[in-house]
């Protein structure tokens, strides 16, 4: 146990956490709870963050079958993302948008006029970057809706937790809510996953996961030209702030470690890690370009990680299982298809000692994930993602502190820790100061792992 965080959740975060759920919850005291939509009544959706994947997320909730549904709001910080998202979905779906001018909202309080716009039981999408994912979801709740949102869900401490009890109170007013870790929902690796435990490689002995690729999202930031606005430059730019999506670490790495604590169904108890600035130029970006973690389940299994955004290296994005008796391919590169197969030996890869694949061709995760969601909310299934969600988010932290610190982080340690990155996100304003500012050189602070051991920055 590092010497972080010893007193476990102090009596005042408690209060804290519970105080501003119990005040998202008072507001729904009166809603019915359980309502849900039959089979042939339509679900109305509102996208909140209408960036490449909340019109991708969009796309493939229209694109479902279980029923009709309708995108009724639509809400961004920018009128040009909210734009293109609206031509976007509007081209392909004509039928199903019905997003007049004045259910389009633009600027921090957006989300909550798209939500008001929905009744109890409809489906807020929310895909903005994750910093804002607790206030929405609170409001959300309040409302009455189900939700789909995407990962990660948290990138602190405290978010966690307050994701942690947002999630509770979902599930006490019988809300469907997913999450978008999307490979959970994919076919081939449930099939893996399915063999693993029936004990087609033994006990598994070792994880192993590697998303290195080149230059990825916006994780590599320029100085900011000095005519554009400093917060709008930074949500623009979200991968480079930590703030804003825990890093290109968090918002990268998350699906990969999510997939490799899937097939061992449990999550590491302690994570220590690697990394470092190799190339950054003039780059302004918090982000390390490499990092490697060792994470450490509770019966000493080990789950090794590495990240790297740096073009001109070995790439490869893949998680990997061995076991006593053999081993397996959980993910071959990228999400989909994962390919995943199964090995008597170790050797991944050996033609002879391939004894399983999944063969076929693979259903679109992406889709899945909506059939799954969609199915729950007609047929009233209990289903909520949302405490499963901040848990691989908490995880995925852990792993990044432990880069950033260089200290041994267990999970007790990330989830009391006290370091908001940005406890006043409900609160922006494009003309206010940003959550994290710049210094006379127009530089943000850096982890420096060993100097600053308690906090990433
Ligand atoms: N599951 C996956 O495979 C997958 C893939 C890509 C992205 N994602 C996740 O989706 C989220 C969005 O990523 P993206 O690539 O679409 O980014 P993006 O920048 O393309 O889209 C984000 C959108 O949110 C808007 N926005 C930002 N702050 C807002 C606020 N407070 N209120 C309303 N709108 C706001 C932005 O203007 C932008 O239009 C991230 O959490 C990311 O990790 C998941």
């Amino acid at each position: 146990m590092s010497d972080l965080l010893k007193d476990g959740l102090s009596r005042r975060d408690l209060l804290k956490t519970t105080g501003q759920v119990a005040a998202a919850s008072a507001l729904v005291g009166n809603l019915a709870t359980g309502l849900y939509a039959g089979q042939n009544s339509t679900i109305q959706m509102a996208l909140v963050g209408c960036g490449g994947r909340g019109t991708g997320a969009i796309a493939n909730a229209l694109s479902r079958k279980q029923g009709p549904t309708k995108l009724v709001a639509m809400a961004d910080v920018f009128k040009d993302r909210l734009e293109a998202s609206y031509s976007g979905t509007k081209g392909p779906f004509e039928a199903q948008v019905d997003v007049p001018e004045d259910r389009k909202f633009l600027g921090f309080d957006a989300y909550k006029h798209a939500m008001d716009a929905l009744k109890p039981g409809d489906v807020v999408i929310l895909t903005t970057p994750v910093a804002f994912r607790w206030p929405m979801f609170a409001y959300a709740i309040q409302k009455g809706l189900n939700v789909f949102m995407e990962k990660p869900t948290t990138v602190d401490g405290p978010s966690t937790r307050k994701m942690l009890a947002l999630a509770e109170e979902a599930s006490k007013k019988n809300l469907k809510v997913a999450v978008g870790l999307m490979c959970r929902h994919c076919a081939a690796r449930q099939e893996l996953h399915d063999r693993i435990k029936d004990g087609a490689i033994g006990d598994i002995t070792l994880l192993r996961a590697y998303r290195a690729a080149g230059t990825t999202g916006n994780a590599d930031v320029k100085p900011r030209p000095a005519d554009k606005n400093e917060l709008e430059y930074q949500i623009r730019n979200f991968h480079g702030f930590l703030w804003a999506s825990g890093g290109g670490f968090s918002d990268f790495l998350i699906h990969n470690i999510d997939e490799s604590c899937w097939m061992k169904d449990a999550w590491p108890i302690e994570a220590k890690g690697f990394g470092g600035r190799h190339y950054r130029g003039d780059l302004i970006d918090q982000n390390f370009d490499s990092y490697t973690v060792e994470y450490t389940f509770a019966d000493g299994t080990k789950l090794m990680l590495e990240g790297r955004t740096m073009p001109g290296c070995h790439n490869e994005f893949a998680s990997y299982a061995h076991g006593t008796k053999g081993s397996a391919v959980i993910s071959t590169s990228g999400h989909s298809p994962a390919r995943p197969r199964i090995y008597s030996s170790q050797k991944i890869g050996n033609k002879a000692d391939l004894v399983w694949e999944y063969g076929q061709k693979e259903p679109n995760p992406y889709e899945l994930e909506w059939d799954h969601f969609l199915e729950a909310i007609r047929s009233n299934k209990p289903y909520n993602e949302a405490k499963r969600g901040a848990e691989a988010s908490l995880v995925t932290a852990m792993g990044r502190m432990a880069c950033h610190t260089g200290q041994v982080i267990t999970w007790d340690d990330m989830l009391n820790c006290e370091h908001e990155f940005a406890p006043n996100v409900d609160q922006l304003k494009l003309d206010g100061p940003a959550p994290v500012l710049a210094d006379a050189d127009g530089k943000y602070p850096l982890p420096q792992p060993g100097l600053k051991k308690t906090r990433e920055y």
